[in-house]
């Protein structure tokens, strides 16, 4: 407990900001939650958790620098949203900085924003509580976390499919391996989204 609490306060110095680092604890409690449900490792949960976004707040020109550096390979989608990289960014940090060797959660944390064609379920359980978290506020959220609660593929392909509505209905492209997240859980891709 005496770590977690350490490991906490070194994730506040990282993020430097109150808003981002109180998503990150509540990202951790809801990935503890669901891998309660659903019998994955809650340790790894919380940890992938609170480790999720230590680069979100990261510039764009920073990300692309730093992903650059570390060889992180990019798609014509992440460097033209250069956001999407801080996953695969906090996955190196939390291996760099935080000493995690763990090769699931560190597949967890890469693959939070956009999903991907094939998703553990602790990818799932990372993915899930990062939408669905308590600090978020939208409509419906909390019926999905409790869908999310009982059903994880249920819950997977809620979000999914709520990911594409929001993308279709403001015209906002869409990155490849999100897509092919949603084929994989056979969620039906919206038609203005299949041009790209
Ligand atoms: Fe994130
Ligand atoms: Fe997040």
């Amino acid at each position: 407990m005496t770590e977690w609490i350490a490991t906490c306060r070194r994730v506040r110095e990282e993020i430097g900001q109150e808003a981002r680092y109180r998503h990150s604890i509540g990202v951790a409690r809801t990935a503890e939650r669901l891998a309660m449900a659903h019998g994955a490792k809650a340790v790894s949960a919380r940890t992938a958790g609170v480790l999720h976004d230590l680069a979100r707040l990261w510039s764009k020109e920073r990300l692309l620098d730093e992903a650059r550096r570390r060889g992180i390979a990019l798609d014509a989608f992440d460097v033209a949203h250069p956001v999407v990289i801080h996953a695969p960014l906090s996955a190196a940090l939390a291996a760099e900085r935080f000493g995690v060797r763990d090769a699931e959660v560190l597949d967890a944390i890469r693959k939070h924003t956009l999903g991907a064609a094939g998703m553990s379920r602790l990818d799932e359980v990372l993915f899930l509580a990062d939408a669905l978290e308590p600090g978020r506020r939208y409509d419906g959220r909390a019926a999905m976390l409790d869908l999310a609660l009982q059903d994880l593929r249920g819950g997977m392909r809620a979000v999914l499919k709520s990911t594409l509505r929001h993308h279709a209905d403001r015209n906002l492209t869409i990155s490849p391996r999100t897509l092919a997240c949603a084929r994989a859980y056979g969620v039906a891709i919206p038609k203005e989204l299949l041009h790209a």
